[in-house]
Order: C-alpha cells, then sequence, then structure tokens
C-alpha cells in the first residue's frame, strides 16, 4: 500500500515488533495492551482499530475523547455489543463499524451494485479464501466459532443456520468452488441499513480437498462437540495454517425487483492487504477527507458515503474490482 498521507501512531504490546513497518511508513510507536484497564493518554485524528478489543477500551476510548473511530475486526456478536455500547455512549464524532467482510470492502460493493439496480433485495456473498494466504494469530479467533449457529434473514424471515450448512457451488475470479455458510456482520447490517430480505455469505478454500475435509468435520458433528477449551489447540490448527501469501477473492451478487448485478473483488497482495484497504476507505470517510464525513453516531460500511467511483480508489491500491449489471428487461426475457 502506498505510504501514508497522515502522521502514523502505531499501538500493540510489543513495539519492538512494530519497529520495521514504523521505520517503512515513518509512523511512531505506542505500547498499548489492550488487555490492561490502565488508561492510556495520545492524541489523535482517528482510530483504527485492526485487532480484537474484548472489552471495548478503544471504542470507549475514541468516543470518549470525540475521535472518528473505525473497527476491522468484530464478529457479529461483538459488532452487535460495539453498536450498543457506543449508542450508550453517544458519539459525537463517526464510529464506523466496518468489520463485514475484508474491511467492509464486501459491503461497499453491495452499496454500489445497490445504487446501480435502485435497491438491494437479495444479497450473496461468497468468498475464496486462499490457504496460501497469510492470516495472523488474532484472525484464528474469527474463525473459531463454527461449532456456534448464527441468525440469517431469509425472505424476510429470520432463522438459524450453522456455520458451514446450505453449501452450493459459486464461481469466482473464473473457478467453480464450493461455498458454505459462516457468520459475518454484513448478514446482519444489510437487513438493518439496505432492507435486503435475503443476506447470505459462504466462504470456501482454494483447495477443494481441505473445503470437503472441513464440510465433512462439520457433518461428523466435530465443531459442536469439540468446542470445549481442551479441544481449542486441535479446532485451531485446524482452522489456522497461514502460509506466505495469497490472493484474495469474492464474489458480490445482487438482485433488486429480479435484475441482478455481480461483482468480483480480487487483490494479489492478499486478504490482510485488502482488509487494510477497506481499513483506509473507512478512515477517508470518518475523517471526510472524500466529502462530508460519516455521521457522529454508530454506522456501517454501506451506509456511509461511498468514495467516487469505488472501482478506481481500489485499482490505485491495486485491488480489481469487475461488475456487470444486467440490462433493464433481460430479467424479463428470461423469464
Ligand atoms: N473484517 C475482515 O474482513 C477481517 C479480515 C482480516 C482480519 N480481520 C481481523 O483483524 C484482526 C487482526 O488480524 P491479523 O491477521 O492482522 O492478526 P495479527 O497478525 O495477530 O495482528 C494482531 C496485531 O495486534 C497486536 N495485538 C495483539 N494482541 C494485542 C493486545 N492485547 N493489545 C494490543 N495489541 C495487540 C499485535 O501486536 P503485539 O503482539 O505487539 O501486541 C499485532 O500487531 C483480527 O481480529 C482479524 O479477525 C478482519
Amino acid at each position: 500500500m502506498a505510504a501514508p498521507r497522515w502522521p502514523l501512531l502505531l499501538a500493540g504490546r510489543t513495539v519492538t515488533r512494530g519497529e520495521d513497518l514504523a521505520r517503512r511508513t515513518g509512523a511512531a510507536l505506542l505500547p498499548w495492551d489492550l488487555a490492561d484497564p490502565s488508561p492510556v493518554s495520545t492524541r489523535v485524528r482517528a482510530v483504527v482499530t485492526v485487532v480484537n478489543d474484548p472489552d471495548d477500551r478503544v471504542l470507549r476510548a475514541a468516543v470518549h475523547g470525540g475521535v472518528p473511530y473505525v473497527d476491522l475486526t468484530r464478529w457479529t456478536a461483538r459488532l452487535q455489543r460495539a453498536a450498543t455500547v457506543a449508542a450508550l455512549l453517544r458519539p459525537t464524532a463517526p464510529v464506523l463499524l466496518s468489520s463485514a467482510w475484508m474491511g467492509g470492502v464486501a459491503s461497499l460493493v453491495v452499496a454500489d451494485l445497490a445504487r446501480t439496480l435502485g435497491g438491494a433485495d437479495r444479497v450473496d456473498v461468497a468468498i475464496r479464501w486462499d490457504q496460501n494466504d497469510r492470516a495472523g494469530v488474532d484472525s484464528v479467533e474469527f474463525m473459531d466459532r463454527l461449532g456456534l449457529d448464527f441468525e440469517v434473514i431469509e425472505d424476510g424471515q429470520r432463522r438459524t443456520v450453522m456455520p458451514l450448512a446450505d453449501s452450493r457451488t459459486a464461481h469466482i475470479d473464473g473457478t467453480d468452488l464450493r461455498v458454505a455458510r459462516i457468520d459475518t456482520p454484513e448478514q446482519f447490517t444489510l437487513p438493518l441499513t439496505l432492507g435486503t430480505v435475503t443476506a447470505s455469505t459462504r466462504i470456501g478454500f482454494s483447495s477443494a480437498l481441505s473445503t470437503s475435509a472441513l464440510l465433512a468435520a462439520k457433518r461428523l458433528g466435530f465443531f459442536r462437540w469439540a468446542r470445549g477449551e481442551r479441544f481449542t489447540p486441535l479446532r485451531r490448527s485446524l482452522l489456522h495454517a497461514p502460509g506466505n501469501g495469497g490472493t484474495a477473492a469474492l464474489r458480490v451478487d445482487v438482485t433488486h425487483r429480479g435484475r441482478t448485478g455481480s461483482a468480483t473483488v480480487t487483490d494479489p497482495a492478499g486478504q490482510a492487504h485488502l482488509t487494510a484497504v477497506g481499513g483506509l476507505l473507512a478512515l477517508d470517510r470518518v475523517l471526510g477527507t472524500d466529502g462530508a464525513p460519516a455521521p457522529a453516531s454508530v454506522a456501517f460500511p454501506e451506509q456511509t458515503p461511498l468514495p467516487a467511483a469505488l472501482a478506481d480508489r481500489l485499482a490505485a491500491q491495486g485491488v480489481t474490482l469487475e461488475k456487470t449489471v444486467e440490462a433493464h428487461g433481460t430479467q424479463d426475457r428470461a423469464a
């Protein structure tokens, strides 16, 4: 990613680990362990949280300080709590909960297609997880929720689904891939923000063998019976085996009044980079770099003003967005 346009402050538990990145980006370093309740004081224009913040310490600090806030890390239940905590604190600066897939990029693409189509009655997101891609240890907590059912909306009705259920084939970036359900925040937010009546997100792995193994493990009930702490190392060893780098790819299909728009996002620099791009676009929106800043309230990515020409903004970071939208009347002819 290009060098930051602003002075950057990197926070973490071990500042020596950030030294190389700080040198490359000209950033300053701040020791901050989120497990430690002692307050940390600093002056910043905005905060982007890229590590799990289970006690909402960064969120609370940002809201108390009236500082624009972005979070990229929360699974649905944590996002729901963050929205509640922030609403109760009455923020005076934007609180952008941008944990939808790839730091909110999936939801920005949904909003982009919805703008073209005039709405988003149905949204299907399909993710291709490249097993050569890198993923840090903090990511494994999100993946390690495959034993927990979650709520979705289908045809306007709420129902509970199991992770890795409802598998189907999706065509992503030139390949057919078996994908199955996973709990991601956009399935919760899109029905609330865009009036979506069916929202689904599915994930598949670049190796068909791995996808089959995970689906078989799910069918055998592995993720349910191995929920206990005793099995944590075993579960996590199955879910967290990062490689040296791969391509991030996802496909988004949005249907409104029978007309469908589809988009594929690919980032050869991988999922960590694409998530960082989502964070950068979110930062631009809470700071108002692209126009009016996001409102001083809780918001989700699809609600905040979109950067003009999303494809160009992504392309500037090496990310490709390819879109096709059915012409008016096509769906009538197809029917
Ligand atoms: N929304 C999305 O689509 C998406 C996509 C990818 C990742 N993510 C999320 O992004 C997060 C980071 O993933 P990652 O792969 O970058 O993980 P990672 O490589 O483990 O990075 C975690 C970072 O947080 C710091 N950290 C860890 N524990 C901390 C603590 N208690 N207090 C302060 N800093 C702490 C670490 O530095 P120190 O060790 O020095 O503290 C490190 O810099 C995960 O929560 C993941 O689920 C979201």
